[in-house]
């Protein structure tokens, strides 16, 4: 990656980040007044209904409903930016995919390191074949990364914790002829959810975070990508995400 699109997105990043602390902000501002209207319309419910009483409660009413609608937009917005749908706009080129796991896999090695997960590559990224897909490198870093920051959390308790990846060329096979696959799983616990669906559901979180990653990850796959992506409890145990990509010929 040049140093300019590393620049793009780490502006982009930051600007996103901006948006939410904002966003924030003037959600606790609108809490404020929600607030203070409440407590003075309560205060003055049982004063007799004279000209300054009637034209208080009627100034109080309308911030209050101002206040509703404000916050309930601000929430809407935020939700929106939180799922990556305002965002860069999307301008997809082709991409290589071993390229974009050995991107993940460059910038993920730290935080790996640093909890022991031994990372196992099942592919050889100097033999496989070119597999070009049309996407953006922001957004598919965006995937692998929460896919490899869900794993670390998960794996946190578990013994000899382990990520394996695979590529997939399944052009070579009868299957899906244009398509290229990735396998990421690790050992550790299963997704804590009633259905392997439900991973991908917004604010599903089994962790207490926000439980957007996974939603935005499908977003991006499959509304941008054109691809797949789904989740498996493999019989050997543990969790495994699937991405498919739509190949160029
Ligand atoms: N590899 C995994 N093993 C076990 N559970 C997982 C794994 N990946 C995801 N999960 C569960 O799925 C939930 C949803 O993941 P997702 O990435 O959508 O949200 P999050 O990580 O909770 O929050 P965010 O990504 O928005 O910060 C997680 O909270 C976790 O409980
Ligand atoms: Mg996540």
């Amino acid at each position: 990656m040049t140093v300019a699109e590393e620049d793009t997105i780490l502006n982009h990043l930051s600007l996103v980040e901006e948006i939410v602390r904002e966003l924030d902000h003037d959600i606790r501002v609108a809490d404020t007044m929600i607030q203070g209207s409440e407590d003075i319309l309560k205060k003055i419910r049982s004063r007799p209904d004279d000209d300054t009483t009637v034209r208080i409660r009627a100034r109080y009413n309308e911030s209050l409903e101002y206040a509703r609608e404000q916050k309930q937009k601000l929430l809407e917005l935020m939700s929106t930016v939180q799922q990556g749908k305002i965002a860069a706009p999307y301008n997809p080129t082709t991409l290589d995919l071993v390229g974009i796991i050995n991107d993940a896999v460059t910038i993920c090695t730290g935080m790996l390191d640093d909890q022991r997960i031994e990372l196992l590559l099942g592919y050889d990224a100097a033999s496989t074949q070119k597999m070009m897909f049309q996407g953006d490198q922001v957004r598919a870093r965006t995937v692998l990364m929460n896919i490899f920051s869900n794993m670390r959390r998960a794996l946190s308790g578990t013994e000899n914790p382990r990520i394996r990846i695979g590529i997939y060329d399944l052009r070579e096979s009868q299957e899906r002829a244009d398509t290229g696959r990735i396998v990421m799983s690790n050992n550790g616990p299963r997704l804590p959810f009633d259905t392997l669906e439900d991973a991908f559901k917004p604010y599903k979180s089994g962790s207490g975070s926000k439980g957007l990653g996974l939603a935005i990850c499908r977003d991006i796959i499959e509304e941008k990508f054109k691809g797949r992506i789904y989740t498996a409890h493999p019989a050997a145990g543990g969790v495994a995400f699937y991405i498919e990509l739509p190949l160029c010929r």
